[in-house]
């Protein structure tokens, strides 16, 4: 087993435990075997089979991307240029992307995906989550999460996004299709299931049956809630126990408050509210009322075509009024949170050795110098990337 000491660190920031004060100064980090085995002042380090210096940059955990729709084919540029002039932004949407996906092959979606997880990788994400949701047909949805599978660490189910143009005239029969022979045919693939619980999409009682079958089916839950109005999705996702309830852009006082007293993480998505030029959540009171808090990019070809978490790191802090601290925080642990992992997202002794090393001195300049690539190079299971 070779040891790697990274040394010449400006500023390191582990998210252990033990480092709660904030980033530390000046320091190194052991690599043993794709985790983290040792982290601590450079003038404390213990020798190593090799050495890396740095040269005086930041080092963060790798980013943790709870939240993507990447198995798709065509891209939406038209609507995005619509909406810039005027025209809202509306789930229908999504039944171009299904059409385009449907007619792609297999290879086709691979590279679109690979493509994707690179450019994620190059901008210092290292655990990427994806879902399904353009396929809408028991095969389409059960290749959707195959291929993702291949690519990605954690994997869910959105057979319920939006009902397809299909069974337009009888949605009830599509619930069914989900919650049965779908689910069925998915759940092997699958980490996790949701549903797009929005007006436009699946209501209060078609949400509810499905992640019952889902949760019977052995899958964890995580919920599409309260994006495009007040609704009953983040109430629902705490009822039901959900690793997360994502987006949280229009919440009540009594979401807040489910929210603040429940162990499932409000997933905010900075990136949506950007493209579709909607109102930023109220990241504040979800922080100042004791909620567990995500950023992520939901990288998908219609509401959010960015995959940079820099970037939405950068809005959370300007728009959201995060400070760089807490964006940082909720893009690295609290994303490991919403995917109930604990291996990843901090670099404390024991973590998986997934980091990035920022052409900067400091965390902060992920937010001061929005638009510039930062990352310098990256981490992943201990070995150096690309
Ligand atoms: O998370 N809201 C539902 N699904 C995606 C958008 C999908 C699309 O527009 O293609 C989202 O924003
Ligand atoms: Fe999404």
């Amino acid at each position: 087993m070779t040891t790697t000491l990274l040394t010449g660190i400006a500023e390191l920031t582990t998210h252990a435990e033990a480092d709660t004060p904030g980033p530390l100064a000046d320091a190194a980090l052991v690599i043993a075997d794709g985790r983290v085995a040792w982290t601590g002042p450079a003038a404390q380090a213990p020798d190593a089979d090799e050495r890396v210096d740095l040269g005086g940059r930041a080092v963060i955990p790798g980013f943790v991307d709870s939240h993507a729709h990447l198995v798709f084919a065509g891209d939406r540029a038209q609507e995005f240029a619509a909406r810039m002039t005027g025209t809202p932004y509306s789930a229908g949407g999504i039944r171009t992307t299904v059409a385009a996906t449907r007619a792609a092959s297999d290879d086709a979606l691979r590279a679109n995906l690979r493509r994707l997880t690179e450019e994620m990788l190059r901008q210092g994400t290292t655990t990427v989550e994806c879902k399904s949701g353009y396929g809408l047909t028991v095969e389409h949805e059960a290749r959707a999460l195959r291929l993702a599978r291949e690519q990605v660490e954690a994997v869910t189910y959105l057979g319920a996004h939006v009902v397809p143009a299909e069974y337009q005239d009888r949605p009830a029969e599509y619930v069914d299709l989900v919650k049965g022979p779908m689910l069925d045919a998915c759940a092997p693939y699958a980490d996790f299931a949701d549903v797009f619980c929005e007006r436009g999409a699946f209501d209060a009682e078609q949400t509810r049956e499905i992640l019952t079958a889902a949760r019977a089916k052995g899958l964890d839950l995580r919920l599409h809630a309260n994006q495009l109005g007040n609704g009953p999705g983040v109430q629902l996702a705490v009822e039901f126990g959900a690793a997360s309830a994502d987006h949280c852009t229009f919440l009540d006082e009594k979401d807040i408050e489910a929210l603040a007293g429940s162990q499932t993480v409000a997933t905010l998505l900075p990136g949506v509210e950007f493209s579709t030029r909607s109102p930023y959540p109220d990241a504040r009171r979800l922080l100042d009322a004791g909620a567990t808090v995500a950023i992520a990019t939901d990288c998908n070809p219609g509401s959010c075509y960015t995959n940079s978490m820099p970037f939405c790191i950068a809005v959370a802090v300007r728009d959201m009024h995060m400070s760089p601290a807490e964006a940082l925080w909720a893009a690295t642990v609290g994303g490991a949170e919403a995917l109930r992992r604990d291996d990843v997202g901090h670099l404390g002794v024991g973590a998986r050795a997934d980091l990035a090393v920022l052409d900067a001195p400091s965390f902060i300049h992920l937010a001061y110098r929005p638009g510039v690539p930062l990352v310098h190079r990256v981490w992943k299971n201990g070995t150096p990337a690309g």
